[in-house]
């Protein structure tokens, strides 16, 4: 269980087809402007989410909105992979300059799984780059616990049941 203050920027965390928009969807659901995501920031300045010419404009709009929605107080949960360190202390420094809480929500998920569910959907990413993800993320659960989150929700993937509780 998940009980957070207004004031919490929530970050994915995992590799392509391990279930964070699946996540995002499902538990803000009431308010979905309040799940910013980085494939949508993509889509909207080249209406392609899988263009990756555009990494650094996409992930330009991606923080800008995140900061604006952070200093307009409202709570946010960013949905990107968030697999390299550097992604996830760009975020970690936006949550910091804000006064937020800082909150990190790893998707362990297998290989087979995200391969699986990645052949199952229609946008596929492909199994190199899954592969690719699945070698940052075992690289990201070791370096996440030196990075001074406020707090780490390691989701596995039989268990992804959360119930998430936001302070009004
Ligand atoms: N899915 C599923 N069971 C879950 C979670 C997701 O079957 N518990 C399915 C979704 O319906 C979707 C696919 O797996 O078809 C990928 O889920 P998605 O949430 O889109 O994964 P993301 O982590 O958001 O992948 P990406 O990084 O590529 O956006
Ligand atoms: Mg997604």
């Amino acid at each position: 269980s998940m009980k957070l203050p207004r004031r919490t920027l929530l970050v994915l965390c995992g590799p392509a087809g391990s279930g964070k928009s699946t996540f995002a969807a499902r538990y803000f659901s009431a308010i979905p402007t309040m799940v910013v995501s980085s494939d949508y920031c993509r889509a909207m300045i080249c209406d392609d989410p899988t263009n990756q010419q555009v990494n650094r404009d996409t992930f330009d709009v991606f923080h800008y909105i995140i900061r604006k929605r952070l200093f307009n107080g409202r709570f946010t949960v960013a949905d990107s992979t968030a697999l390299h360190a550097e992604a996830r202390r760009k975020l970690w420094e936006l949550a910091f300059h804000f006064g937020y809480l800082k909150c990190l929500v790893v998707f362990n998920v297998s290989l087979a799984t995200c391969l699986e569910r990645d052949r199952l959907r229609e946008r596929q990413v492909g199994s190199q780059v899954i592969e690719y993800h699945i070698r940052l993320l075992q690289k990201a659960l070791q370096e996440i616990p030196a990075e001074q989150w406020d707090r780490v929700y390691v989701l596995n993937e039989d268990d992804m049941e959360a119930t998430i509780e936001i302070d009004p």
